[in-house]
């Protein structure tokens, strides 16, 4: 584990692109191995948590071949003809490839699939796509009926429609994805608006799938076929950037090449109204659904900033980047709130006692509540500084680095590799904007 010190830093300056998502990256993979004919995947993210999916692919029988020139190709396995493994099939670090992957996985009639992951990943809960998949007619075995090791116990499907219990991307996805291989057509509608990767790179793959409102469905199909595939930059990773560049003062950068899916643009939105300029072509949210992934330039600078409340309905769409929200309450005038997020307890690490002790220790005047945090912010004075944790969490680490820059002190961040779980160049990244 390694602890890596960020000092105060004078302006950051320059432009750089965003590293390709994960999210969409984890799901051109899976889509690309559910697939008849071979799928060729441009600007692949090589992180952890992507080269978990690849590696679990391989186990189920997809052959995978990774280019020099770093696109991926799968040569897919199909939709109903994944191999039982010879072993468990080892996610890591990745809650999205563990609760996407069963949604596959349980379309395979007669074979049995065991999962397992690091210990972040063993207290995770999976009874929420056990539920549906099992209402479906899998069967799922997991530890105390809840968590990882768990099995799943392929079938044939029987299309269903769901009312999801928690607003969560990775639930829908599983579903929608059981949901191609099942009988029927399946249906399930969302309490709130959640991330549609998976409905969109879907469609490009040929699959019936109609959404209205927070209401979707995809009809059972014999084939998909995505050709190729790539990958835009992740908003979530290029969030960390944009926050630094907008905390350490006089700064200015673009992120390139940033995805602007109005399903995962909250960040930018809740930025814009804590008084940061964003220039960019954010999307404009749509009740139907859209086939590509849009990108964008993003430009951001920043005077003063305020105080705002974030409300549930808009957490989905910023989930990832809810602990960057507190870091910039903390140099914003008045309160920050962020409510309805009680989902981050169950990230990579507890995110709502991380954030909230994390950030306290390097000055900050934050209290937890039941479902997220305020926090009560000291204007461009901001946070003296300290030592953070990073709990094994990639996202905690790069939090704890974006505090040191915009620190008085700097920030000591013990378990900084944490990062390369998602974003592998960041301090590389960082550094060529002249931290
Ligand atoms: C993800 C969905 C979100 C998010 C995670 C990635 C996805 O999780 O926090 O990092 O790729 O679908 P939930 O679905 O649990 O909210």
């Amino acid at each position: 584990m390694s602890t890596v010190f960020f000092a105060p830093s004078g302006r950051l300056r320059g432009t750089v692109a965003a590293p390709p998502d994960k999210s969409i990256s984890h799901r051109a993979a899976l889509i690309g191995a559910m697939c008849s004919e071979p799928v060729r995947i441009d600007n692949y993210l090589r992180a952890a948590d992507t080269l978990s999916t690849l590696g679990a692919l391989r186990a189920v029988g997809a052959l995978v071949e990774e280019h020099a020139d770093g696109h991926v190709v799968i040569r897919p396995a199909g939709l109903r003809e994944a191999r039982e493994p010879e072993d468990t099939i080892d996610v890591g670090n990745a809650g999205t490839l563990m609760r996407l992957l069963p949604g596959w996985l349980a379309a395979q009639d007669g074979r049995t699939f065991g999962l397992d992951g690091d210990s972040s990943i063993r207290r995770r809960p999976v009874d929420r796509v056990a539920v549906p998949l099992e209402l479906m007619g899998a069967r799922i075995d997991a530890t105390d009926g809840r968590f990882p090791p768990f099995t799943v116990h392929g079938a044939r499907l029987r299309a269903i429609t769901y009312e999801m219990p928690v607003a969560s991307a990775q639930v829908k996805s599983c579903v929608l994805l059981a949901g191609v291989g099942a009988d029927g057509t399946t249906t399930v509608v969302e309490p709130v608006a959640s991330r549609d990767h998976t409905e969109r790179m879907l469609t490009r793959a040929g699959a019936a799938v109609v959404r209205g409102g927070l209401t979707v469905s995809v009809t059972c199909t014999d084939e998909l076929d995505a050709e190729s595939l790539r990958v835009p930059g992740d908003p979530s990773s290029a969030a960390f950037l944009v926050a630094a560049g907008v905390l350490v003062k006089r700064s200015r950068l673009v992120v390139r090449d940033v995805g602007v899916n109005w399903t995962r643009a909250g960040f930018f939105r809740i930025l814009e109204r804590m008084g940061a300029i964003v220039v960019g072509d954010l999307e404009e949210p749509s009740a139907s659904v859209a086939v590509d992934e849009p990108v964008s330039d993003l430009d951001v600078t920043a005077g003063p900033l305020v105080g705002t409340v974030v409300e549930p309905e808009e957490v989905p769409l910023a989930i990832d980047e809810l602990s960057l929200v507190a870091l910039l309450g903390c140099y914003a005038e008045g309160e920050t709130v962020v409510r309805g997020a009680d989902e981050l307890r169950l990230k990579e690490s507890d995110r709502i006692a991380g954030v909230v002790e994390g950030l306290r220790g390097l000055g900050a005047t934050i209290e937890a509540t039941p479902d997220g945090f305020a926090v009560t912010g000291a204007g461009a004075r901001g946070l003296r500084g300290g030592t953070i944790d990073a709990h094994g969490d990639h996202r905690m680490a790069m939090l704890g680095a974006v505090a040191g820059l915009a620190s008085r002190e700097g920030v000591e961040v013990v378990g900084m590799d944490a990062a390369a779980v998602s974003y592998p160049g960041f301090e590389a990244d960082l550094a060529a904007l002249g931290a």
